[in-house]
């Protein structure tokens, strides 16, 4: 190759990266794409194969590069050199005009320049530019510290790789998914027989989690950039800083005003909770900050948030519809729970077809009948809840509701446990139970079986394959593809899921028994505890109620659990097949307290001694009943004895038990 040739190449190179990072800003910024797919294809795959033919040509700010690189085994964490701030909330127009009080006692007396943008609802994110190349990103983390996530952030075709200017500068923004890609996204995954996710908000931060970036990269994130951290800009105002932005080709919201006196701020507000459902992403308020930054800079900030800004927060949507029927659903503890189905409504983003009316006292309390019309709001943006009926809607036609005395799926009769809202089935082999059973079993946060969902659990237990959850990991791929709309594909997938389950910590295989009362948190606890499946089965409710969070009633279905008759065979296949039994006593990650040794003395609020002493084991500490000088830390709580006095003798550090419990956490 002679250097004319090079140099030929690289001129070509460059002006195609220029070329195709324009029509990437025209298409994911501006949204006015300048030429067709196919054209846009065929520049990549062009750049594509002159990089490959020039290797000492590539370089990582290349459009072309932008999913790359492997998964990452975990995420490390990026310290913010200016902390990462929250918002103070607002919650009505007297706490406006409070916090515009405030204001205008610390800035003087006259009418403050507000400047009022959408509060995206979505990440925050922080981006670092080193001479305009895109070098770092991170989460927000707890405000201090956040995880890189550099590989993500790269694969949003919003974010410039390389700004119009050599700055040095670390831009603030949030990630968000629209609704219109959150629904296709959903779509696809129901297609694909995946759970589908709750809400485009936690979609888009689950997506900034992955460690790997080919995967990230296949989900719809956008970004817009509204604040600076470390900078040398000179400006003076927020709404010249969003200007500025939109010139460096960073993606900037369009939906902005400055709003003189909190009046305005007010109206801003009202004109945009009217105008929130035409916007084609999920905002949850509007951010009103001081248009100076010279008076933000007077204010200051409080350990948690700055004094010139404030989220004013929408109340909740709240709509109208009608409850079409009533079904029930058996749950994986028998738990018979009655679901309305609605007439389809759209909710803070998602399609609400189903809202639960948890047990037969909810629905008295609300005289609930079937056919009313309901007012349903989401409670917490994720779950649907219905809040009153409008009587004046009634017909006449509406039917009261009863819930059913007989399993709907085995018929058999039900009950309600004194003390209990719920009306439950009983019969342990219940099908509606099994297979709820199953599914629970595999859910993301018990042994997270990918593709043993609510339909192929149906699937696998209604053509006799499984019949408890011992039995998944006895199935074959071929038995599997042999299933009506089952893949051979997809069938080897799932059976190397079930076999990546097997070395599930304890914790997960606990939750995933679903015994009654057994949460992700208990399951935790008793685990790290008891550290074997055999330990935890030979503990008496006694043992167990000595963990502080343990009550009688856990204690109890925990000990009645391990030791029915139909719990032995099912914990002996799982045993067989190889599933791990044991929490790891050492988890590298969390081992922080290695090579530590603790001495407690007095008695602690919040911890047993025996549990005090596992959490520290778990962690790779050690503890010891005396102090020695090989004592790293003593931990006191009430009445601590003489061994406070020893302590301070040999110098060994004395703790309280709040630092302890971050210690531990
Ligand atoms: S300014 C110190 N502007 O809301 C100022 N935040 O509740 C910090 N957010 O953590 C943020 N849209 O994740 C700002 N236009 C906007 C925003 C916004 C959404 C988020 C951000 C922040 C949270 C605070």
């Amino acid at each position: 190759m002679t250097g004319a040739e090079l140099e030929k190449a690289r001129a070509e190179i460059l002006a195609l990266r220029r070329e195709i990072d324009k029509y990437n800003y025209q298409y994911h910024v501006m949204d006015q794409p300048l030429i067709v797919d196919q054209l846009f294809d065929h520049l990549m795959r062009k750049l594509q194969e002159l990089e490959k033919t020039y290797p000492e040509l590539q370089d990582p700010d290349s459009p072309t590069r932008r999913v790359g690189g492997e998964a990452l085994p975990t995420f490390t964490t990026l310290e913010h050199r200016i902390p990462m701030l929250g918002l103070e909330n607002a919650f009505s127009e007297t706490e406006l005009t409070d916090f515009d009080a405030r204001v205008r006692k610390l800035a003087g007396n006259d009418a403050v320049e507000y400047f009022c943008e959408l509060k995206m609802d979505g990440l925050a994110v922080s981006l670092q530019y080193e001479h305009g190349l895109f070098t770092r990103g991170s989460t927000r983390g707890d405000g201090y510290r956040g995880e890189d996530i550099t590989q993500n952030l790269r694969t949003i075709r919003q974010i410039p790789l390389r700004l119009t200017e050599p700055l040095d500068l670390e831009v603030r923004g949030e990630v968000y998914i629209n609704r219109k890609d959150f629904d296709i996204l959903n779509r696809q995954r129901e297609d694909q027989g995946l759970p589908l996710f709750a809400n485009p908000r936690n979609t888009a931060a689950g997506s900034l989690r992955q460690l790997d970036p080919r995967l990230a990269a296949a989900r719809p994130l956008r970004i817009f950039l509204y604040g600076l951290g470390e900078h040398n800009l000179s400006l003076t105002g927020q709404s010249e800083l969003l200007v500025r932005l939109e010139k460096l080709r960073l993606p900037v919201n369009p939906n902005r005003e400055i709003c003189l006196g909190i009046e305005a701020v007010w109206q801003y507000c009202q004109k945009w909770q009217g105008n929130r459902p035409k916007l084609p992403y999920e905002t949850d308020g509007i951010v009103v900050k001081m248009n100076s930054l010279e008076l933000q800079k007077q204010l200051g900030s409080t350990a948690r948030s700055p004094r010139w800004a404030i989220a004013y927060k929408y109340p909740p949507e709240e709509k109208m519809t009608k409850i079409l029927e009533i079904q029930v659903n058996v749950g994986s503890t028998g738990a018979i729970t009655p679901v309305a189905l609605l007439e389809p409504i759209s909710l803070s983003g998602t399609s609400v077809q189903r809202a639960s009316l948890h047990n037969e006292d909810f629905i008295a309390e609300k005289e609930i009948m079937i056919g009313d019309t309901v007012v349903v709001r989401k409670a917490g943006e994720i779950i649907p809840e219905i809040l009153r009926v409008i009587r004046e809607k009634r017909t006449g036609d509406e039917e009261v509701y009863m819930m059913p005395r007989q399993c709907p799926s085995c018929r058999s009769e039900t009950v309600r446990l004194s003390g209990e809202a719920a009306r439950r089935c009983l019969n342990p082999s219940c099908p509606a139970l099994l297979v709820e059973k199953l599914v629970h079993f595999a859910s993301r946060r018990a042994m997270d079986i990918e593709g043993m969902g609510p339909a192929m659990a149906e699937l696998v237990y209604s053509h006799g394959l499984v019949h408890d959850v011992g039995d998944l990991f006895y199935l074959e791929a071929i038995q599997l593809a042999e299933l009506p709309r089952v893949a051979a594909k997809s069938a080897e997938k799932l059976i190397e899921a079930i076999e990546r389950s097997k070395n599930n910590p304890l914790r997960r295989l606990l939750f995933g028994l679903g015994i009654r009362l057994v949460g992700e948190k208990a399951a935790r606890l008793l685990a790290e505890r008891f550290i074997t499946l055999e330990r935890l089965g030979q503990a008496g409710t006694e043992e167990l109620t000595a963990l502080a969070e343990i009550g009688p009633k856990i204690a109890e279905s925990v000990v009645s659990f391990l030791h029915t008759a139909e719990t032995k065979p099912v914990l002996d296949k799982l045993r067989e097949a190889g599933v791990n039994f044991t929490e790891p006593a050492v988890c590298t990650a969390t081992a922080n307290l290695a090579g530590k040794t603790f001495v407690f003395s007095g008695s602690l609020e919040q911890y047993s001694r025996d549990e005090a002493a596992a959490r520290v084991e778990n962690k790779g500490g050690k503890v010891s009943s005396s102090i020695s000088r090989n004592t790293n830390y003593l931990v006191v709580g009430d009445e601590p004895g003489s061994k406070l006095a020893r302590a301070r003798e040999l110098d060994v550090e004395i703790i309280k038990e709040s630092r302890f419990k971050e210690m531990i956490e």
